[in-house]
């Protein structure tokens, strides 16, 4: 344990009663270089986000090694940037927030060496945050009333899961994707339809313009569970698109979006409800980039309507990749007297999802 530490634990006690908290986080777990400084994990005093999606066009996804040179070319500006915007001098902090994982390894060392160096240098506690409880708080700097519990639908580029939220950090997993994330499923099938990277928001517009007349061979096994399964749905769009093709007959790009868009939608919104009713719930929240596709805003707010259940979904800057939810997260961590990290804190490719802190 370094003598950093020893002082941090006391630093983090105190801060747990403190009454303003000023937290600046770091994220770089992808093809985002972001930082945020939160007050009390509600209000953001800025959020900065340098993306890298034009950079990786070209290549039809993230590559890994060119996101970790990009966050280290973007860093320092989009740090003086956060203070600048805040209005905060970086000697007001209290604490630094970083993603450790989950994510690309590279990409997050970025974000982690950084905020290693900001907490040394400026002597105040180091919190290590998991990506995915980041996007859960992503609601909580959109929705300021918000408060758990709830049930929670995640559906990211990395995760797709169905939690009860029972507080800040207590968490039950009740079902998630045994094979491929649904982020994951768009930008595969996005791709196979000629669209550029991030293909979900480009399936997402398309299917705007499309009809549901697609029947693809594939049927969904796990439909009495509160699990998901989207790589057999994959293959199958992949499969119709092929076959098309060897039999040099057209393809409508818009249609093949609509049709898979339903499938995936219904898949998801149904799920959740349910889970809202077993558990006797009625707030529902979602979160993760796939939150911001319109088809699924548009079933979840119909059957929430049906339903007397409140929706929650982040502002659109919230959905995806950014610091503020990350601060957000680090703040209760802190209440709930956890998330307190030494200097040999590392990057990690996965994380832990559940918390169980009551
Ligand atoms: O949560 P996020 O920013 O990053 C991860 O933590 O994974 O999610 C990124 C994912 C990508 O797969 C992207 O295609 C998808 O969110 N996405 C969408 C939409 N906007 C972003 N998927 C469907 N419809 C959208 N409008
Ligand atoms: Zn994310």
């Amino acid at each position: 344990m370094s003598k950093y530490f020893e002082k941090m634990k006391e630093k983090f006690e105190f801060l747990r009663n403190k009454e303003d908290i000023y937290i600046l986080s770091i994220e770089s777990s992808c093809d985002e270089t972001s930082i945020a400084i939160v007050k009390n994990g509600r209000e953001v005093l800025s959020n900065i986000i340098a993306t890298q999606i034009e950079i990786h066009k070209r290549f039809g996804g993230v590559v890994p090694e060119v996101a970790s040179r990009n966050h280290i070319l973007a860093i320092s500006n989009v740090y003086e940037e956060a203070l600048e915007k805040a209005g905060i001098k970086a000697e007001e902090l209290d604490a630094i927030a970083v993603t450790y994982g989950a994510g690309l390894i590279g990409a997050l060392l970025v974000g982690v060496n950084f905020a290693k160096t900001l907490a040394l240098s400026l002597n105040i506690p180091l919190i290590a945050v998991s990506h995915v409880h980041g996007h859960i708080a992503s609601n909580y700097i959109s929705h300021l009333d918000l408060k758990p519990p709830f049930v929670c639908l995640m559906v990211s580029g990395g995760h797709t899961a169905i939690l009860k939220i029972n507080n800040y950090c207590n968490f039950e997993l009740i079902g998630s994707t045994v094979d491929d994330a649904v982020g994951e499923c768009f930008d595969k099938v996005a791709r196979v339809l000629g669209l550029e990277y991030p293909g979900g928001p480009n399936i997402d517009r398309l299917a705007k313009l499309g009809n549901n007349n697609i029947k693809f061979n594939y049927s969904c096994a796990l439909k009495d569970s509160y699990n998901f399964s989207f790589s057999g749905l994959k293959t199958a769009v992949v499969n119709y698109v092929h076959n098309k093709e060897q039999k040099k007959e057209e393809i409508s790009v818009e249609d093949i979006a609509c049709s898979f868009q339903e499938i995936v939608t219904d898949e998801l919104s149904e799920k959740a409800i349910k889970a809202c009713k077993e558990f006797g719930l009625n707030k529902l929240v979602v979160a993760g980039g796939v939150g911001a596709n319109s088809r699924l805003k548009e079933k979840l707010t119909t059957l929430c309507n049906e339903n007397s259940i409140e929706l929650y979904s982040p502002i659109l800057r919230y959905c995806t990749d950014n610091a503020g939810m990350i601060a957000s997260a680090a703040y209760y961590y802190m209440k709930a007297n956890i998330g307190l990290s030494d200097l040999d804190l590392t990057a990690k490719p996965n994380v832990p999802f559940i918390l169980n802190i009551d």
